[in-house]
């Protein structure tokens, strides 16, 4: 049983509480606002609705101490407790235009920000699918459930990520690839199927479903890739080692990374171990 088993139950009891109110508010915030977020992307109105909404939601848990998101530069004391929230509202939210799938990202950490893969306590993320659910890992387990109406309701208790994998989905221009990358996808797109939609959570959940993986790599124009660490690359990292996966920042595990900053950004490979260990190789030997 983790420490703070009370406050992660009650954190993810709120994001499954918000995730129907949060996707009602969509239709009328698909709109972008006048203002761009700490990494230099341009916000939605939908992402500063779900930031505030979910800050306010936070708050009211006594466990919690810092609420710090994507969207804000900073972190935000919101009590006394000792765990840390570390949020992306609406990732993927460019995803809303075409009405395509999105989700949101918890990362809960012990202690201050910015903080490593040692401090996680547990992660999860809301996926805004055509079925609302959220996928949580805490303890070396993940569950699945089905959010719809507010509460969890667990639809498969032992999510695994399948022995053989089926496919692969990466981000970035492939001119900006480096060659070490691009020399693994020129193998990897023999054997197996591209599924790509441009939101990490729906392209991972993809991965969890029928193995693979998914890669934002290292590109010769942004070396440490786009993902943030904190947001992004831990908790996700967390969901598919529990998943009986692998992460990379492309030399090693996503939780062994060192955090110096609170937005930093890093190279995110996560999937079956077999693709883990391909893409590490490539890198290393280009
Ligand atoms: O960080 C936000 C995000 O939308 C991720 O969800 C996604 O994996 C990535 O950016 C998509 O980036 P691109 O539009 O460059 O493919």
């Amino acid at each position: 049983m983790s420490a703070h088993s009370d406050t992660l139950d009650e954190i993810f009891e709120t994001f499954a509480a918000l995730a129907p109110d949060i996707r009602a508010s969509l239709p009328g915030r698909r709109v972008k606002s006048d203002e761009t977020n700490p990494s230099g992307e341009t916000r939605l109105e939908a992402d500063a609705y779900a930031d505030e909404l979910i800050e306010d939601a936070v708050a009211e848990i006594d466990g919690v101490g810092i609420y710090a998101s994507e969207e804000q530069a900073d972190p935000v004391d919101v009590g006394d407790g000792p765990v840390s929230i570390a949020c992306d509202p609406l990732d993927g939210s460019s995803n809303i235009k075409p009405n395509s799938p999105m989700g949101t990202i918890i990362a809960v950490y012990e202690g201050e920000l910015p903080a490593s893969g040692d401090d996680l306590l547990a992660s999860g993320f809301v996926l805004f699918g055509p079925i609302l659910t959220m996928t949580v890992a805490r303890d070396g387990d993940v569950y699945e459930a089905n959010v719809g109406d507010g509460e969890i309701d667990v639809i498969d208790d032992d999510v695994t990520i399948p022995d053989e994998p089926v496919v692969y989905g990466m981000g970035g221009r492939v001119p900006d690839w480096t060659d070490g990358f691009a020399a693994f996808i020129d193998e990897v797109e023999q054997e197996y199927k591209l599924r790509y939609g441009g939101a990490m959570v729906a392209d991972v959940n993809q991965v969890l479903t029928y193995g693979g993986i998914f890669s934002y790599p290292a590109l010769q124009s942004a070396p440490n890739g786009k993902l943030r660490l904190q947001f992004e690359g831990i908790p996700m990292a967390y969901i598919v080692e529990s998943a009986g996966g692998e992460s990379s920042d492309g030399s090693g595990s996503i939780l062994d990374v060192e955090p110096t900053e609170f937005h930093q950004r890093v190279p995110v490979h996560l999937g079956n171990a077999e693709l883990i260990d391909r893409v590490e190789t490539h890198l290393a030997d280009a």
